[in-house]
């Protein structure tokens, strides 16, 4: 009996001295999560709401537009009675619901972003028109670039796309957007299966939230808007050209050297556009090394910018430094992996020669679900390192959270209290709650990094690269 009381008044002050550490845990990171908060607004608003500019700044963005059709991963592949592979297996392009359920399982289980060309129409369709029918499906205007014009335009720019679609998918889009491009009879589908943390699908377990696109697009692939949009951006004549959207070109079965081709005219359009416009290349996701090649060629070593994902700065490393690509890499890579990559990469463009319309690279952005990094040349005119990282990071919240006013409590740091600046030696930097965005220079960059806010109640990952890149660039032009 004693025994008994003593036990239990012992387990008692157990759980009242572990419900205090927990409360005083939860409090320790409400306030920390509050004060990396309110130091990112702080870096966001250093910089007056569009730009510094007097006239609001003008930016052309091409290319394409589509009919997104966004659903959850799992109903979409219910729908069509698919089912978990024993292994899972990449294909470059995809021919029926096995190879579907291999390649979904593929990128899945690693929480990859991923979007492939699904070369059988009779299948395409029956995937698209099952998903159409779901109750908890959104149907909207997608492409990488509406989504960065529409970002654009409500960050108070004038914009351009370069983009051909119906007029019905167009009046989704706001009228002050001058669309040049041209007009199509159907919009392209592009079916994308949202998923979430920790979603199982059979024995696969997602490690973050993410997507897997699939479409049979026969009218981006083709760059269909470049030849209206060369002309009118002529005109326009924007302080910048952003271009993304090119996976559209990504193992499509083109006839041999047509690829070569439509880049080939992106090129030329590239060469001829005035350096007082500044170029951004916004990646995505390649999985084609020819196809990858190809548009470093025509269009990498035209840019002044590049911006992309933790998926493809290896890609883009690994092709640029040894010639292959890799197609799955972390999802939760460490900042010191992602510097070594962004110095590597910037080493090799900052030197491409000047001639024939090229451009010297001077601005890196890299996106990861944990920071944002931008890197720019000392001495360049992009301006504003420091907010445009942090715009860039409250924007991935606002993105995924689906909220424009952020809230702390469906927010987690993933980032550690320090990182080193590179994987063999560097020194470490010290994260500062009231500080979060940590700036500084080597050789002849500036370089910052912010910690993203990441949302713990995802709405939606689709899209979310692009308005991130897009908030970032604002900052800076
Ligand atoms: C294309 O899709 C249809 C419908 O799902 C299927 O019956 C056919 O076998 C597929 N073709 C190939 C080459 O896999
Ligand atoms: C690159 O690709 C070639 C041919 O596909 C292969 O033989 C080689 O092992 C690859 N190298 C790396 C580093 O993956
Ligand atoms: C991102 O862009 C899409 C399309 O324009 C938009 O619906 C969404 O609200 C944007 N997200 C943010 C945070 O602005």
């Amino acid at each position: 009996m004693f025994v008994g009381f003593k036990s239990g008044s012992l387990a008692l002050i157990a759980i009242v001295l572990a419900y205090m550490y927990t409360k005083n845990t939860d409090d320790y990171l409400q306030q920390h999560l509050d004060e990396v908060l309110s130091g990112l607004l702080r870096a966001e608003e250093k910089v007056p709401f569009g730009g510094e500019q007097l006239a609001s700044p003008k930016v052309a963005v091409g290319f394409g537009a589509c009919l997104d059709v966004l659903g959850d991963a799992d109903d979409i592949l219910k729908h069509v009675n698919a089912q978990p592979p024993s292994l899972p297996q990449h294909f470059d392009h995809i021919e029926n619901l096995e190879q579907l359920e291999k390649v979904f399982a593929y990128f899945f289980r690693h929480g990859a972003a991923a979007e492939r060309y699904v070369d059988n129409s009779t299948f395409f369709s029956k995937l698209a028109r099952g998903a159409e029918t779901l109750s908890d499906v959104t149907v909207t205007l997608g492409g990488n670039a509406p989504v960065m014009a529409s970002r654009f335009l409500s960050e108070g720019c004038q914009v351009m796309l370069g983009a051909k679609m119906t007029e019905s998918l167009k009046s989704q889009l706001s009228p002050e957007v001058i669309v040049a491009g041209g007009n199509v009879d159907e919009d392209d589908i592009h079916l994308v299966m949202e998923y979430k943390k920790g979603q199982q699908w059979g024995p696969y377990v997602s490690p973050r939230a993410n997507r897997f696109i699939v479409h049979n697009d026969q009218n981006n692939p083709t760059l269909s808007s470049l030849d209206l949009f060369a002309e009118q951006v002529s005109v326009f004549s924007p302080s910048l050209l952003v271009v993304g959207g090119l996976q559209m070109l990504d193992n499509f079965p083109f006839k041999a050297g047509e690829r070569k081709g439509h880049l080939g005219r992106l090129e030329s359009f590239l060469k001829e556009t005035p350096r007082e416009t500044r170029v951004h290349f916004e990646m995505a996701s390649f999985a084609e090394e020819a196809c990858l090649k190809d548009v470093i060629d025509s269009v990498v070593y035209y840019s002044d910018s590049l911006g992309m994902n933790e998926q493809e700065l290896p890609n883009l490393h690994s092709l640029l430094t040894s010639g292959n690509i890799t197609l799955i890499s972390d999802p939760y890579p460490r900042v010191a992996t992602a510097l070594d990559h962004m110095r590597a990469i910037y080493s090799l463009l900052k030197n491409t020669p000047e001639t024939h319309g090229r451009r010297r690279l001077t601005r890196l952005h890299v996106h990861t679900l944990a920071f944002q990094a931008i890197l720019t040349t000392k001495g360049s005119s992009w301006k504003n390192t420091m907010s445009a990282a942090a715009k860039a990071s409250l924007t991935a919240n606002r993105h995924t959270c689906g909220s424009p006013a952020i809230q702390t409590h469906k927010a987690k740091i993933l980032m550690d209290e320090s990182f080193s600046t590179t994987r063999e030696g560097g020194h470490r930097v010290h994260f500062h709650s009231e500080r979060p965005v940590s700036c500084w220079q080597e050789d002849d960059f500036d370089i910052c990094i912010a910690p993203v806010l990441v949302c713990t109640e995802v709405v939606q990952t689709a899209g979310g690269g692009d308005n991130i890149s897009s908030a970032g660039l604002v900052l800076q032009i």
